[in-house]
């Protein structure tokens, strides 16, 4: 049971889990119980839930079509005020990942009223109204259960054209893949939990969280990149291969240049371990090669995210200028014609 403390932070469960992405609640079996379920097929509907893409896309005008994406999770740090908006910071990204600006929100929330006091919920959902307007969106209401277990997102709607989409199937060969933010927030979160991070790197991996994929995504659109996703649940690894299957290309990333928040690799070395990376070892063992690279930069590959950066293809004669415009962006691969593994990480 969720407990109020002193301060009123929100402490973290043995059953808290991080559902920022499916993945973490074992992915592949939520992915075959739905898979019997008919897809919907309507000509206006340009991206659905098939493709491993990041939300749905509907088109309404020859130049205008909607974004839609819903995320919720447990919280994954213990202000109230950061988990709001770190929890909507994660949903408003899969807007992002699509091309898209977000436009409005609607919260969710299942808020356990017997063991926690109810400014718990103000705070939480200020900071994901916040968040919401940093994105030039607007919170237009939202709906609140009674729930065992604090749980708090949003469904985010955003606007897109829908000749400019950043897709997972639009990566060619000789593109360099970027990531625009650093991995880690597994390993750092769960050493949270533990009590086994200190305050400089618990920063540093609230305010990668917290931060926003607006403008990596406005410099992808900016400078004709037509191939984006969020690194979240599935991990790089796991995402590499959704764009590699959508594109029908291999991506091959290099581990020593994968960016990590302050700690990660040494986290890892030091015994910390995620339920969800193990999950995606299994999702991602028949479709990655691995064999030259190190435990250490495989552990940060597999690493699930909330609130990871944007996983972008980008053609050579653009990486400079979208380097140039995305703070922190890293070139972690490159994009090479199909051959035997989905990716390989050397
Ligand atoms: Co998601
Ligand atoms: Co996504």
């Amino acid at each position: 049971m969720a407990m109020a403390q002193a301060g009123h932070p929100i402490r973290l469960t043995a059953s808290a889990r991080c559902a920022g992405c499916a993945a973490k609640l074992g992915a592949a079996d939520l992915a075959e119980a739905l898979a019997s379920v008919p897809a919907s097929h309507d000509a206006r509907l340009l991206v659905g839930r098939e493709s491993f893409d990041d939300a749905g896309v509907f088109l309404v005008r020859d130049d205008l079509a909607l974004v839609q994406t819903v995320d919720f999770f447990a919280p994954i740090v213990d202000d109230p005020y950061e988990f709001g908006q770190i929890a909507a910071a994660n949903a408003l990204s899969d807007v992002y990942a699509m091309g898209g600006e977000p436009l409005t929100a609607l919260a969710i929330v299942g808020f356990p009223v017997d063991t926690l006091p109810l400014h718990v919920l103000t705070a939480i959902v200020r900071g994901g109204q916040d968040k919401v307007h940093e994105a030039g969106a607007v919170l237009v209401g939202g709906h609140t259960i009674i729930d065992e277990e604090l749980k708090f997102g949003l469904s985010v709607t955003g606007q897109a054209d829908p000749r400019r989409l950043l897709t997972n199937a639009a990566a060619r060969a000789g593109d360099l893949l970027v990531l625009t933010k650093p991995l880690g927030t597994g390993l750092l979160a769960t050493a949270a939990k533990q009590d086994r991070l200190d305050d400089a790197r618990r920063t540093s991996l609230h305010d990668s969280m917290r931060a926003l994929n607006a403008v990596a995504s406005r410099a992808a659109l900016a400078t004709g990149v037509q191939c984006a996703t969020d690194v979240t649940g599935f991990g790089l690894l796991g995402h590499a291969s959704h764009i590699a299957r959508a594109s029908g290309v291999t991506v091959r990333l290099r581990g020593d240049d994968l960016p990590e928040l302050p700690g990660a690799r040494e986290l890892w070395a030091a015994g910390i371990r995620t339920g969800g990376a193990e999950r995606n070892l299994r999702f991602v063992t028949p479709l990655a090669d691995w064999s030259a690279a190190s435990d250490a930069n495989v552990a940060l590959a597999l690493d699930p995210q909330t609130s990871g950066g944007l996983l972008v293809a980008v053609p050579p004669a653009q990486l400079g200028e979208y380097l140039s415009r995305v703070p922190g962006s890293v070139v972690v691969g490159a994009v090479e014609p199909r051959g035997a593994a989905l990716v390989v990480l050397e």
